[in-house]
């Protein structure tokens, strides 16, 4: 096992993943992240079901996209160039952003997962990024709706009604909440910034087309 797992407690795996899973974040002093990370693993299969994902995919990345949590902040760039991760240079300056990457290599290394579609999933929930596949926003939505914090997210009404639409106009929904704040945010991600555009485009391309269809129908 790689070093940078050296001071971790980690158990045999059980083949359940959601005990496995619980069981390593609680051992390893994040109970609730624990928690957090169930309720993720549920509303993505639910998320997943509703939009056509594959919900084992979807419940598997939900549970394990936080596993990093057992990393404080202080430490996480250090762990990251220890895996091997690439560390971009918004990741240097607000080192919370970089959890999703470490996520995806524990997946990888210590709960075994070999399907690129869960570990990219993982590798970009806090972002989101270009070009993202449905198991991407499925997982982006189900940890936003199933937010860590305490109380209800703010977004929670347009987050809600924009996923009885599409799981693109959800994904959009939270990514414009982040966008129209980003003065506040201590960086903006590349890869928030690239899903930003490609989501307004796309919401712009239909908006644009419904334009061009009622004028067509006018002339
Ligand atoms: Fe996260
Ligand atoms: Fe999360």
């Amino acid at each position: 096992m790689h070093t940078a797992y050296s001071e971790l407690l980690i158990s045999q795996l059980t083949g359940n993943l959601s005990e496995d899973v619980s069981n390593f974040l609680s051992r390893n002093g994040c109970e609730q992240t624990a928690l957090h990370s169930l309720k993720v693993g549920g509303a993505a299969k639910r998320i997943a079901i509703t939009f056509g994902a594959d919900p084992i995919e979807a419940e598997y990345a939900g549970y394990l996209h936080d596993i990093s949590a057992v990393f404080p902040n202080e430490i996480r760039i250090s762990i990251a160039r220890q895996l091997g991760i690439e560390i971009l240079q918004e990741e240097e300056i607000f080192p919370m952003i970089i959890h999703q990457k470490i996520s995806q290599s524990m997946a990888r290394d210590l709960f075994n997962i070999k399907n690129d579609a869960i570990l990219n999933a993982i590798g970009c929930h806090t972002t989101l990024r270009k070009n993202s596949t449905l198991l991407d926003k499925v997982l982006f939505v189900a940890d936003k709706i199933e937010w860590d914090q305490h109380g209800i997210p703010p977004y929670i009404k347009e987050i809600t009604e924009a996923l009885e639409k599409s799981i693109e106009i959800a994904s959009y929904s939270y990514i414009n909440y982040l966008w129209q704040k980003r003065e506040t945010l201590r960086v903006i991600h590349p890869w928030l910034r690239d899903a930003y555009y490609e989501l307004t485009n796309e919401e712009i391309d239909k908006v644009g087309g419904g334009i061009i269809e009622n004028h067509s129908k006018d002339v």
